[in-house]
């Protein structure tokens, strides 16, 4: 039988981390949204680098493949922007549904993170949860993640580029980013990795 379980936020509050986990614990598949975003904006990149064509980034969303989503460069700040901008146009966001739905209705079970799963692609989906954390620690998060990597990467420049990113996805007209009703919100601000992965299992387990 099937069993979604929606997970949604901004930027580097903790989504991936607590997604892989609760997919390893419940023996659920996961899909990670923002690769699928992230393929499309970075095949983006090398039409234009400063404007994204709607029909052109259709026709990118409607070819990605699964060898896309194994590219080792989808987590740039480079490409995150190109991500959060191909994001707020309608044609790739339908491109790109259909697939997440299936993905979401196995067998087995299927953990799916992203920015509006509990809201449009999985509107039914058994447990949601809108993982938040404040905005310095989530850039703080993403200053290690991408300081590890390019030691010449800067905070400020990294707290910018969340906050331009989380802006431009809660304000968007289509799919924006928003906690659906009933979702169950998660504030990892002052939580361990553990910790928070002990809150998502112990709402998904009262559900079950
Ligand atoms: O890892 P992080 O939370 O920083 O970002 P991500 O989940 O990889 O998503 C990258 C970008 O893709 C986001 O900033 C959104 O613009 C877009 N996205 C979206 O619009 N809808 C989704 N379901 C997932 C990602």
């Amino acid at each position: 039988m099937s069993f979604t379980v929606a997970i949604d936020g901004p930027a580097a509050a903790g989504k991936g981390t607590i997604s892989k986990a609760v997919a390893a614990h419940f023996g659920f598949h996961h899909l990670d949204t923002g690769l699928l975003y992230r393929a499309v904006g970075k095949k983006a990149l090398n039409y234009s680098r400063t404007s994204y064509y709607p029909e052109i980034a259709e026709q990118l969303a409607l070819e990605l493949t699964a060898e896309d989503l194994q590219a080792t460069d989808l987590r740039t700040a480079e490409v995150a922007q190109a991500a959060s901008k191909i994001a707020v146009i309608p044609q790739v966001r339908t491109a790109l549904v259909q697939f997440q739905k299936t993905f979401a209705k196995q067998e087995d079970g299927a953990v799916l993170d992203g920015r509006d799963i509990g809201t449009v692609i999985c509107p039914d989906a058994d447990v949601k949860l809108f993982v938040t954390a404040s905005a310095r620690v989530r850039a703080d998060r993403r200053f290690k993640e991408l300081s590890a990597k390019d030691p010449s990467v800067e905070f400020e420049q990294v707290y910018q580029d969340v906050m331009a990113r989380d802006a431009r996805d809660a304000e968007r007209d289509v799919a924006p980013m928003v906690a659906a009703d009933d979702a169950h919100l998660i504030d990892t601000s002052t939580l361990s990795i553990e910790e928070a992965i002990q809150a998502a299992i112990a709402v998904i387990d009262a559900k079950k």
